[in-house]
């Protein structure tokens, strides 16, 4: 390994998810073992432009492993778009002898990371944090596994009332654009039937299954809908117009909301942030720079920022198969 690298920052940017705090642990203990400096960075780039550092070493990330949130925090920095902005970044680095950064967020993160890399061509490192799952170039992001787990106990409680009461109910679940979370979600808590984004099921569709599912003897369901589908204007909406349609049902809405991106990391989620954490530092110190580290088929594989952020990670449609198999 070269070692022209003396001092590596390290941020969680975007929405924090579960095991954030795992890889910045990694990423701190990883430049101990190899005794280069590690400076963390407060609020993403927010604190990188206000200068807002923190010295990090091995015992300053104890008990961190365990931790959800990320003890780092988070932003969305909105100064980090402008041009000013990204010029007072990258002053802040000079003046505190930074050689390279890792950042730990998705594609908002990884969209600064590659702008910043263009103009100034700092070495940057992504790791991909988000609980949506929606990043290409790896098969997981630090977080989902955590959220999903979480979304599932919480649509187990509600399957309790919705049985108790023979009501339908819609639970959305999180996922800007994409749906993960819902459809593993919803075939882990045998929804009746899952909505997401990526596919158009149609109201129609919808209704003619409902009904279907009210003939065929069930007295209760439960339709798992990620935040990002587009079948409804909202997921009340949604429910205003299945209750309007098929009065037979006594509907009810539950949005799980943030209760998914908190909690202690499920352990897949504390192992995968190490091995990632640690894989982003050796590859500073191998001199690469402009990539993001992720897991394919359970090796650590790297991809260009670039088609990290614009490529799409495609979601499993067989398990909308396996789910229409399990509602009959
Ligand atoms: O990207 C993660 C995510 O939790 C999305 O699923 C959700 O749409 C968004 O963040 C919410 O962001 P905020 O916490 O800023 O409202």
């Amino acid at each position: 390994m070269k070692n022209t690298i003396k001092k590596i920052a390290v941020m969680t940017s975007g929405g924090d998810a579960p095991g954030m705090n795992a890889a910045i642990r990694a990423v701190v203990r990883t430049c101990a073992f190899y005794q280069i400096e590690c400076v963390g960075v407060y609020r993403g780039y927010q604190g990188l432009i206000e200068g807002d550092f923190i010295t990090l070493d091995a015992r300053k990330v104890s008990n961190t492993i365990n931790r959800g949130g990320t003890i780092l925090k988070s932003a969305r920095s909105k100064d980090f778009r402008t041009k000013e902005g990204r010029a007072k970044a990258y002053e802040n680095l000079l003046k505190e002898s930074i050689d390279a950064m890792i950042l730990i967020g998705g594609d908002g993160t990884f969209t600064g990371g590659m702008v910043f890399n263009e103009e100034y061509n700092f070495p940057c490192i992504g790791i991909p944090g988000t609980i949506d799952n929606d990043i290409y170039g790896t098969n997981f992001t630090i977080g989902y596994d955590t959220a999903l787990n979480t979304a599932v106990e919480v649509i187990d409680k509600i399957r309790d009332t919705a049985s108790s009461h023979n009501r339908l109910f819609f639970v959305e679940v999180m996922g800007r654009d994409a749906g993960f979370i819902a459809l593993n979600a919803g075939v882990g808590s045998g929804a009746e039937e899952i909505l997401i984004p990526e596919e158009d099921l149609g109201l129609d569709r919808l209704l003619e299954s409902l009904k279907r599912s009210k003939r065929s003897g069930k007295s209760s369901s439960i339709v798992v809908v990620a935040e990002g589908d587009k079948i409804g204007k909202s997921v009340f909406e949604l429910a205003n117009y299945v209750e309007e349609n098929l009065p037979q049902y006594e509907v009810r809405v539950s949005v799980l909301g943030h209760m998914q991106r908190g909690g202690s990391p499920s352990c897949f989620d504390r192992v995968l942030a190490s091995r990632l954490g640690v894989k982003a530092v050796e590859l500073i110190l191998d001199g690469k720079t402009n990539l993001m580290v992720g897991i394919i088929n359970d090796k650590i594989k790297t991809t260009n920022l670039e088609k990290a952020v614009k490529g799409k990670h495609s979601i499993n449609k067989e398990l909308l198969r396996v789910s229409d198999i399990m509602s009959i």
